[in-house]
């Protein structure tokens, strides 16, 4: 791999040793794809942030970064971690609160907003064509797809490398020849709701594994689906990017797939594992809730209550809630918790004594009986508040 003489001098540690030690990850991660060079990039965003997911072994990783004075050198966001500012960190053990807030102080050292949302496109939309080094796989999809910037799915390190340098190494999704769709997926019926969307992606996360897919017949898709779409696509597998089929592309050599209503149908029936309806916790709110979807959540929920022994959360982003904060006002007002910082995926639901989760959210509910050791049912936003309220 070619680097300039800066980019040598840091790797050989004249800049300190953070420096030195983020170059060396991104020049291993370079060689082990074939990049030819490093590109600047305009944004990082870290994953691995919560407690739960992250675990003691990195904090030390962490706090040798800061202390060698590792600095980020562009703006660099961070995903959820385990609690938001209020409601659940009440609840949490202290041992859990005090590690947490050590890995935020840390991030916090090196120079990262502590926005803690797997939605950095809310906070500042990246434009098309920007290099960015991403971690967390739903804003992945979503800045390839979507926006049409250009990220591999880093993990937690090459993210924070790639930040303190402001380089990522130019393979993968940098490379305008890998961006090329690889396989039709032709849409037999249309999709209804955010679940049949998020459902889709997990069906299609199954059987493409890296393949870039373009989809035909995909109606009706608003920026929130197509997040609810990603989201679940990189969940499943690891495609990290979608199509949508327009008039003039050329298809003829494609390889075809279909997906059929039966398809979407047994997908929401996998991921609803509960034997009951009468979920612990209904979660709206993965990947975090937009301004759009707030608004929304808001009408749905005017001049109902929440039933006394369930939970309600609604998650997202600080920034989102500031922006909605008449909305939120009203959705707090039935009893629903507006929850920034955190997701359910993330928190210790299980120390709540939470057993069955309701979510939209085909991601939460592909990862739920895992993460969070509870029973799951998907659901579209209203039957899911329904539920919350009903009674
Ligand atoms: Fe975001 Fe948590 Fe879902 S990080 S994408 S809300 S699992």
């Amino acid at each position: 791999m070619h680097l300039t003489k800066e980019e040598e001098r840091v790797y050989d540690g004249e800049s300190g040793w953070a420096s030195q030690t983020c170059m060396k990850i991104l020049v291993r991660l370079g060689e082990l794809f074939g990049a030819s060079r490093l590109i600047p990039i305009d944004s990082a965003h870290v994953s691995g942030v919560s407690y739960k997911t992250l675990g003691d072994a990195p904090i030390e990783f962490l706090e040798a970064l800061a202390d060698a004075g590792g600095k980020t050198r562009v703006r660099t966001t961070i995903n959820p971690q385990g609690f938001d500012p209020e409601y659940l960190l009440r609840k949490m053990p202290e041992r859990i609160r005090r590690n947490q807030m050590s890995i935020l102080e840390q991030f916090e050292r090196i120079g990262i907003t502590p926005s803690l949302t797997c939605t950095p496109y809310y906070l500042a939309k990246p434009k098309k064509g920007l290099h960015l080094a991403w971690a967390e796989s739903s804003a992945v999809v979503y800045a390839n797809s979507v926006t049409r910037a250009c990220t591999n799915r880093e993990g937690g390190p090459s993210a924070l490398a790639a930040a303190i340098i402001g380089k990522t190494p130019d393979y993968g999704m940098h490379k305008a020849e890998n961006r090329q769709p690889n396989v039709l997926v032709n849409m037999e019926e249309p999709l209804t709701n955010e679940t049949e969307f998020g459902a889709l992606g997990i069906h299609l996360g199954k059987v493409l594994g890296d393949k870039i897919p373009l989809i035909r017949g995909l109606r009706g898709a608003s920026e929130d689906k197509l997040k609810q779409l990603g989201a679940a696509l990189a969940a499943a597998g690891m495609t990290n990017m979608f199509c949508r089929k327009s008039v003039s592309m050329q298809t003829r050599d494609l390889e075809r797939t279909n997906v059929e209503a039966k398809d979407i149908a047994k997908t929401i029936e996998s991921l609803s594992t509960a034997s009951t309806q009468e979920p612990d916790l209904v979660f709206i709110g993965c990947p975090h809730c937009s301004i759009k979807e707030i608004r929304h959540i808001a009408e749905l929920t005017n001049g109902k209550k929440v039933r006394t022994g369930k939970e309600c959360w609604v998650c997202t982003s600080r920034y989102v809630k500031e922006k909605a904060a008449t909305d939120v006002k009203k959705i707090e007002g039935s009893g629903v918790h507006v929850l920034t910082d955190v997701c359910t995926v993330v928190s210790w639901t299980e120390l709540l004594g939470i057993r069955t989760i309701m979510t939209n959210s085909a991601k939460t509910a592909h990862y739920a009986p895992a993460l969070n050791k509870a029973e799951t049912t998907l659901a579209p936003l209203e039957f899911c508040l329904k539920t919350a309220f009903k009674g």
